[in-house]
């Protein structure tokens, strides 16, 4: 709490005696206070000086208490204002400050009383500058990891693009040696050949999902009322068309909406589902549940199935990119999907997370805005 022997204090009364008693109490309890006697002198000090707080009569004769404080408010919104009232005039006072919400002071008052009242405005005064002085190293922040997402964007764009033309090269150079010279290779040589293949190939995905990823970031997302249940039946029916041999029972619910940008939220589910999909290929009956646990009070949406799982302690891992839990000889992968999926729900203003354990299949979480008003908000990070 701040010192009184620090804090300006500025007192306004058109009462002689009465000012000089309350800078006389105000002086013995060591504030360095300055009285003056009308508003319009009060007015002068604040513009040239900065005062912590302003102590006002209500009635006075050039301008009221209240238009005063206004005044000063307007000067500095920090300062902390009292309005000392005499009786009878509480009702107005309290009506004042329902509009401009500062504190009153009855008179004649007790020494102990107001003193209290000056030590809790200050000590409003300092909260009120530190809660703003939060904010705004917030927004700092928040304008700096933009920033620095959309520069790393745009270096994993042009990095990834230009990666393409060498691969495209190397591609070209390993289907001619094995169109052409295949036959006259040994098996070793097939071998090395086989594995320069499978890397470029493995490659080429990587760079394609490192250029999904910066896309989340690069454009601007298109809002709107999203069919949510039409799009993983989609992503579904594409699943089971890119792999015909298998079984997957998957269960939409109907009805799911969001309040999202379309594309944005088909490549997170893309994913999702793919996981889904991909972790259960060893077990004998493969299930995946889609839908919204409203017993949750953030409502999210999940989607959970009966697959390999993964180790309930190495969850906070599963959303780093290139980060993966399984072996890549068990299940192929980049390691870059969750990271896109998390980036796409971010940027709605939304959660991700998951829950797992392994052999007993993983369920992951995610909210997003359901109305605008809801995108509103979480826009404005409310
Ligand atoms: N449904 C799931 N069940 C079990 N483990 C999962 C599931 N989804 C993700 N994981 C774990 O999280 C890791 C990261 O997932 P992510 O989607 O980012 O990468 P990936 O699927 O391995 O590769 P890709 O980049 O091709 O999507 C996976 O490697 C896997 O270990
Ligand atoms: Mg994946």
């Amino acid at each position: 709490m701040q010192d009184l022997a620090t804090a300006r204090i500025l007192v306004v009364d058109d009462e002689p005696r009465q000012l000089k008693a309350v800078c006389e109490v105000l002086r013995e309890n060591g504030c360095p206070v300055v009285g003056v006697t009308s508003a319009s002198e009060a007015l002068e000090l604040l513009t040239q000086d900065r005062y912590e707080l302003l102590l006002t009569d209500l009635i006075m004769p050039d301008m009221d208490g209240i238009a005063l404080l206004r005044k000063a408010i307007a000067l500095d919104p920090f300062i902390a204002g009292i309005v000392m009232t005499g009786q009878g005039t509480i009702g107005t006072a309290v009506d004042a400050f329902h509009s401009g919400a500062l504190e009153y002071m009855q008179k004649p008052f007790r020494v102990g009383v107001a003193l209290q009242l000056i030590r809790a405005s200050l000590a409003t005064r300092q909260l009120r500058l530190e809660n703003a002085d939060l904010q705004r190293r917030e927004r700092q922040r928040t304008e700096e990891l933009e920033y620095a997402n959309k520069e790393l964007a745009a270096f994993t764009a042009a990095v990834s693009h230009d990666l393409r033309n060498p691969l495209q090269v190397i591609n070209s150079a390993a289907w001619i040696l094995s169109h052409r010279y295949g036959e006259m290779m040994d098996e070793d040589g097939k071998d090395g050949l086989q594995m320069l293949q499978s890397a470029a190939l493995k490659m080429g995905t990587l760079i394609e999902d490192l250029l999904k990823l910066a896309r989340v970031t690069d454009t601007p997302p298109h809002v709107g009322v999203i069919d949510v249940t039409d799009i993983c039946r989609r992503v579904a029916t594409e699943l089971q068309r890119q792999n015909p041999t298998r079984s997957v029972e998957v269960h939409i619910e109907e009805g799911l909406t969001a309040f999202a940008d379309g594309h944005l939220v088909t490549l997170a589910l893309d994913n999702l589902i793919g996981n889904a999909w991909k972790y259960t290929s060893k077990v004998e009956h493969p299930q995946i549940w889609i839908g919204r646990d409203i017993e949750d009070k953030r409502q999210p949406f999940f989607v959970m199935d009966n697959g390999a799982g993964f180790p309930a302690d190495q969850v906070a891992k599963l959303f780093q990119p290139f980060k993966r839990l399984h072996l890549q000889s068990e299940f192929p992968g980049t390691g870059i999907g969750l990271t896109t999926v998390r980036r796409v729900i971010e940027r709605h203003g939304g959660r991700i997370w998951a829950k797992g354990a392994t052999d007993q299949g993983a369920t992951f979480f995610f909210t997003l805005p359901t109305t605008r008003e809801n995108a509103e908000q979480r826009k404005s990070g409310g």
